[in-house]
């Protein structure tokens, strides 16, 4: 048991929000140096954190015209931080082919630990293309030959790859790719000369729609710092192995029969033209293999109904697989507003709810939905040695600062250098599984541990963030559904 103080105080970031956010143009996000001199005044390490809240608080309570206006609305400040007792759920083991890893979360990724042990299911790269310039050719090279010596310890058969020369125009790699993939093409790796993404999308959107097989595009700079080349090469390998449908890790999912879903949309807001929803569910009992669809939606048509063809394929597809159907789901809602969580409960569930009775006459799961956020102004320390600290991984708060009215709970999953850890809200919205609050809540623990770019744990269940990613891609280059025929693998990584 740890303590936990407690603050919400929208005031501070709304605050925040107004002084920082106009004045910020693309070009100073995208600098590096000037985000990072930023991040010292809005990255405030606990105690800072503790401190400045203080002053804050110091001033309101001493500033008159302030104490009248709070008055007139009827509000005060309390002058210290809420404190209350939060919990700390065990930590995961890392379960790879043959071995297993007592994870520490406090440190950032267990990448050093599982680096030498087979993965769980590895897909050869028998027949694939490297396509590349011919001014990256030594690149190319490069990578080929530490592909060859990270991909043996992680159980990965190689042969050489196809090595295709081509001249930088983005038709020339659209030729090459038309030209050399046959059906056996394992995946189809080129290396760009810049991160023009024309180039990227058009590649992406040909091998996604025309001709579905796994892609992977490194842009040539990224390969050329020599003291992380094999570091990147492990990457690039493990990256490759999960578009190809490779499994990673696990973590023991002691819950049996249960499908888990993960929801999340992407507007396009500089086209303003349409929504994309991406669409995860888990096929296997391990949770290492995903299917994974999307709707794109044009304005006035609802979400709801493509979500609904997702989770009939998604059910179908977990038929094939396990040869019988999932008798719980439960679905992982994020990119829902507050001002969206009653549609939602009166609208997108009960459409859910009809979509389940269409898949057999004598089929009735179990299912919850839970309503994830990501965005919240919450914000605990942990109290430990006289001083403040971020309270660990694992650290679930459904006391004092959680709503009578809702089922909801926070998590703290992430690990973080600096600056506060942002904790995570999940709102049970819907709940026929009647499963004890602490397994929802150990059960989305350890899904933060299953998104395969990341070896660590991440702030959503890795299905939310698998079906942003998918989104995000679709939105951004691709502007069309993927074909089905990637459904089962994450190529989208
Ligand atoms: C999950 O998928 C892996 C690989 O396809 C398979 O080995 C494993 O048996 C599956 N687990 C279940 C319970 O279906
Ligand atoms: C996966 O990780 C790589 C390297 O860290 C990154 O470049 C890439 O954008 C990530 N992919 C997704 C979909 O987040």
């Amino acid at each position: 048991f740890i303590f936990l103080l407690f603050f919400v105080f929208s005031l501070i970031c709304t605050w925040k929000t107004i002084l920082l956010l106009p004045g910020l143009t693309e070009k100073m996000r995208n600098d590096f140096n000037m985000m990072k001199d930023l991040a010292i005044h809005t990255r405030l390490p606990p105690e800072r954190r503790q401190c400045e809240i203080g002053r804050l608080i110091d001033y309101i309570q001493k500033d008159d015209g302030v104490q009248k206006e709070l008055r007139d609305w009827g509000l005060s400040f309390d002058s210290n931080l809420l404190s209350f007792t939060g919990r700390v759920v065990q930590a995961e083991k890392i379960l790879q082919a043959g071995k297993v890893f007592d994870y520490n979360p406090q440190f950032a990724d267990w990448s050093r630990e599982t680096r030498v042990a087979p993965l769980i299911s590895a897909k050869p790269l028998d027949n694939w293309l490297l396509i590349y310039t011919r001014r990256n050719y030594d690149t190319a090279n490069t990578l080929l030959q530490n592909l060859f010596k990270v991909t043996p310890s992680m159980g990965i058969r190689m042969n050489k790859a196809t090595m295709i020369e081509v001249d930088d125009r983005t038709e020339a790699y659209l030729r090459v790719l038309q030209q050399s993939i046959t059906p056996d093409t394992n995946i189809a790796v080129c290396i760009l000369s810049s991160s023009r993404k024309d180039k990227y999308d058009a590649i992406k959107k040909y091998l996604c729609t025309d001709c579905p097989i796994p892609s992977q595009c490194v842009i040539a700079r990224t390969l050329s710092k020599p003291q992380t080349t094999l570091a990147i090469a492990t990457k690039i390998a493990l990256q490759m192995n999960c578009k190809m449908g490779g499994e990673l890790w696990s973590v023991e999912i002691p819950l049996r029969q249960v499908m888990v879903v993960g929801i999340d949309c992407y507007h396009d807001t500089l086209a303003g033209k349409q929504s994309i929803a991406g669409f995860v569910a888990s096929l296997n009992q391990t949770m290492t293999r995903w299917f994974s669809r999307c709707v794109v939606q044009s304005r006035g048509q609802e979400l709801v109904d493509g979500l609904k063809a997702c989770l009939q394929t998604a059910l179908r597809d977990w038929f094939k697989w396990n040869k019988y159907l999932p008798s719980r789901i439960i679905v992982y809602r994020d990119g829902v507003g507050d001002g969206q969580l009653h549609t939602l409960v009166n609208y997108e569930v009960p459409q859910f709810l009809d979509c389940l009775k269409t898949v057999g006459k004598d089929y009735n799961p179990k299912l919850t939905v839970i309503v994830v956020k990501k965005r919240v102004n919450t914000r605990f320390f942990a109290q430990s040695g006289g001083g403040l600290k971020n309270p660990p991984p694992g650290t679930v708060v459904d006391v004092e600062v959680t709503r009578p009215e809702w089922y909801d709970f926070f998590i703290v999953s992430q690990a973080v250098r600096n600056g506060c850890v942002a904790p995570t809200h999940y709102n049970v919205i819907y709940d026929t599984n009647k499963l004890k609050p602490d397994h929802v809540q150990r059960l989305t623990y350890k899904l933060c541990h299953m998104y395969y770019n990341w070896s660590g744990v991440i702030r959503v269940p890795a299905p939310c963030q698998y079906a942003h990613k998918l989104a995000f891609l679709v939105g951004q280059s691709i502007h069309r559904e993927p074909n089905l025929l990637l459904s089962d693998r994450l190529y989208y990584l």
